[in-house]
């Protein structure tokens, strides 16, 4: 069965609660809840993790090395900061799909470059928890893809 890891990083514990204007009502038991049945219907099996601590993400990203296919990404404000979790991507070699829930080239500057994005296979953002659900199916599709022509 394929296997994915599934990685939210600093503040998205908070989602529902959290600037709800831009990142919407729903808790991230709530997302992860629905991502777990989404993948059921994906013949897909996730691990999910949240953490605050970008050291704890790379932890993931390697230990995901011998254990996933595949690896889905909200990298919060990592995206925009984070040289260490862009390496450990691009050093694990495991395709990977960015996922935002607002349109990061809508807000703030700041926001509108991504560390990820040049060690990613694809981005989406500004869907909502939608975002998730679309970068589960492009990564399933994408690995099952390659899986097919290799
Ligand atoms: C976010 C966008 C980031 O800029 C922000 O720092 C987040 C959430 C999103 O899902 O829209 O924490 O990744």
């Amino acid at each position: 069965m394929l296997s994915l890891l599934v990685l939210h990083g600093p503040n998205l514990n908070l989602l529902g609660k959290r600037e709800p204007g831009i990142y919407g009502a729903q808790t991230l038991a709530e997302v992860n809840a629905s991502l777990q049945v989404e993948a059921a219907t994906l013949a897909t099996q996730l691990e999910i993790l949240q953490s605050n601590h970008e050291g704890a993400l790379v932890d993931a990203i390697h230990a995901a090395m011998d254990r996933h296919q595949g690896i889905l990404i909200n990298p919060g404000a990592y995206t925009h900061t984070s040289v260490a979790l862009r390496d450990a991507i691009a050093g694990v070699d495991l395709p990977t799909v960015e996922v935002h829930l607002s349109n990061i080239y809508r807000r703030e500057s700041f926001r509108h470059h991504s560390y990820i994005a040049p060690v990613a296979v694809g981005q989406i953002s500004g869907f909502g928890v939608e975002s998730y659900r679309l970068g589960l199916h492009a990564l399933v599709g994408y690995l099952r893809s390659r899986a097919i022509t290799s």
